[in-house]
């Protein structure tokens, strides 16, 4: 698949057994984009589960993403046919530098060029960014061009709007993908959504789904319960009205939930 698919399936801490189902749950109800990376320890069993599962190879679009211990130039292609072999594909649909280089101790150029690199060799379709701040999106735009980059994942939800960010992306061009869209789960209790829900007949968690696509951002839920998978999925049915995406829009309070200690300097 060359465009990524609005609506797609998480895999952070799922591990074994519980992300084989998952992932199997996710593809019978329809999901069609799968998020996965190195550093969660699942690439071999989201590969099995799509192995086994009956959802054709190129109507699947699979994302991974490289760890920050092989971003230099002699590492990081050959971590991702590791990775290729562990899903066990000949090629991922995208591939994310999934946080900029700890201190910036390898320049961004290096390994954009790099991952640019892998794309030309075939190994990944399309190629991305995650947890990129604004001077890092910046140097990778000077590095490869920001028609290359497929896509900006970062955390977005109610509670951590990140629009600087969004704003300079959106600005480039550069499309977005929603990580954490259900803030782990503190939407379902946000008296706001749940009143929003309450009028959609829906619950809080399409609500929050809801007002990710609505800005036309991708938005990657995940969930190890085959219920939760099958509703989040019916979120896409929903419509919120303009004054319902303002009260949203009012809930931002920076609420950062993934901001490990190597975490660049936030915009
Ligand atoms: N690029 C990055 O650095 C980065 C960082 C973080 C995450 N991500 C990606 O983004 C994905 C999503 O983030 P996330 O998994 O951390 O958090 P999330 O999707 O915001 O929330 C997942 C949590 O919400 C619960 N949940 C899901 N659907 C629900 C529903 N309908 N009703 C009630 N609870 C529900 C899940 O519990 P149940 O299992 O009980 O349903 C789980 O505890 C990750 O899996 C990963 O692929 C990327």
């Amino acid at each position: 698949m060359n465009t990524i698919p609005a609506f797609g399936l998480g895999t952070f801490r799922l591990k074994d057994q519980q992300v084989i189902d998952s992932v199997a749950n996710g593809l019978e109800l329809g999901y069609r984009h799968i998020d996965t990376a190195q550093i969660y320890g699942n690439e071999a069993e989201v590969g099995k589960a799509i192995a086994v599962g009956k959802v054709a190879r190129q109507d699947l679009f699979v994302t991974t993403k490289i760890w920050t211990d092989n971003l230099s130039r002699d590492k990081l292609i050959p971590s991702l046919k590791e990775s290729l072999s562990k899903l066990q594909m000949e090629q991922v649909d995208l591939t994310l530098i999934h946080w900029p280089a700890p201190n910036d101790s390898i320049a961004v150029a290096t390994y954009m060029e790099t991952l640019a690199e892998a794309k030309a060799q075939g190994l990944t379709k399309l190629i991305g960014v995650s947890n990129f701040t604004i001077a890092h999106l910046k140097q990778a735009i000077a590095a490869v061009g920001a028609a290359e980059i497929a896509t900006l994942q970062i955390e977005i939800h109610p509670f951590l709007q990140n629009r600087k960010v969004v704003e300079f992306a959106r600005s480039q061009g550069i499309h977005l993908t929603a990580y954490m869209p259900l803030a782990y789960g503190k939407v379902m209790t946000d008296p706001t959504i749940v009143e929003i829900a309450g009028a959609h007949q829906a619950n809080p968690a399409q609500i929050a789904l809801a007002w990710s696509l609505q800005q036309g951002f991708a938005t990657i839920p995940s969930s190890t319960k085959r219920a939760n998978l099958e509703s989040n999925l019916a979120a896409k049915n929903i419509r919120l009205s303009d004054a319902e995406m303002r009260v949203i829009a009012a809930l931002d309070r920076g609420e950062r939930l993934a901001n490990p200690g190597f975490a660049p300097q936030w915009d």
